[in-house]
């Protein structure tokens, strides 16, 4: 089984964004809402020179710096990219020994069958180096991620996950650290599939080779960019959730389960140190009153 190093803990952590156009309009994520142009300032939404990207990765292969890891991803999903998966080989041919891991968030709708043979032609290259695709699902019901994603792409995706975890598991090599975690935000409108999601991930993960790799299951806190009484609320349904059906962390074989018990900005000494300039808006409880 792969596993997920920690040898750079503390060393921060470097984020890239491919786009920051989505396909999706997620109700809990502010950014998306509307359809904005620009995003960043009156920046128009845009993609990623790939010029521009081996500029910023021969500046870091000429420098002495390190990170914890390399997260493609900030406010769109970086699957829009065309040219995401060349982005990756460049960083992993270059500055692997720079990062402990390379990790990209997506919403999967791209990661097509196609798609994934171009990561999985890039993983290979160097099978040693540790990519984490993070799965923004929050739903295990096509009901649910209707109303969690805006979006019926719910069976699209898990068509795409499933091919992706079969692939992966036919790929003969002794260490595989192409590896993947399940991620559910909790909110009012999917809470009450915290358990049969978790469930189905370790399940599935458990069958065959499906949980080569290192697997984790996160369930995340809801921000709410406004905070005050709707965090709380969120917060609310958060603990009452994870107490309800008695969801506690796990390690097995082929699956981890990890529980936000705290804001992570909570756990730092320096408040500010741990903030990000995602304005999750109001919308972070879009759906309050559905249970
Ligand atoms: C803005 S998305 C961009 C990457 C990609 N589109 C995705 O969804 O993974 C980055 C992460 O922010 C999370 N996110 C968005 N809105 C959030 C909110 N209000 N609270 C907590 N996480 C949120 C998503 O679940 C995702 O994991
Ligand atoms: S959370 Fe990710 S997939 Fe959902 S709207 Fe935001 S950027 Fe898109």
């Amino acid at each position: 089984m792969g596993s997920m190093t920690t040898r750079r803990r503390n060393c921060g952590v470097l984020q890239i964004e491919p786009t920051d156009f989505c396909n999706l309009t997620c109700p809990m994520c502010h950014p998306q809402q509307g359809f904005r142009p620009n995003l960043h300032g009156d920046l128009l939404k845009g993609y990623m020179d790939v010029g521009l990207f081996r500029r910023i990765i021969d500046g870091i292969e000429r420098s002495d710096v390190c990170f914890d890891h390399l997260i493609f991803q900030w406010l769109g999903d970086p699957s829009l990219h065309p040219e995401l998966f060349e982005m990756l080989r460049y960083a992993r041919q270059k500055v692997s020994d720079r990062f402990d891991y390379f990790r990209i968030d997506t919403n999967a709708i791209l990661l097509t069958p196609d798609r994934t043979e171009q990561l999985i032609d890039a993983y290979l290259e160097d099978p040693l180096v540790p990519v984490l695709i993070v799965f923004s699902l929050d739903a295990i019901t096509r009901e649910t991620y209707r109303k969690a994603k805006g979006r019926d792409y719910f069976d699209v995706v898990m068509a795409n996950i499933a091919h992706f975890l079969k692939r992966r598991g036919e790929l003969e090599l002794e260490t595989i650290t192409l590896n993947a975690e399940f991620q559910f935000v909790m909110q009012s409108m999917n809470a009450h599939e915290a358990r049969d999601f978790v469930d189905y991930w370790d399940r599935t993960c458990a069958q065959g080779r499906n949980g080569v790799g290192y697997n984790d299951i996160m369930v995340k806190r809801l921000s709410v960019g406004t905070g005050g009484e709707k965090q709380h609320a969120a917060d609310t349904i958060y603990s009452d959730t994870i107490e309800r059906f008695g969801l506690a962390p796990f390690k097995k074989e082929h699956i981890e389960l990890k529980i936000w018990m705290e804001r992570a900005w909570e756990e730092h000494d320096d408040p500010d140190s741990a903030r990000t300039d995602l304005d999750l808006g109001e919308t972070g409880l879009a759906a309050p009153t559905v249970a």
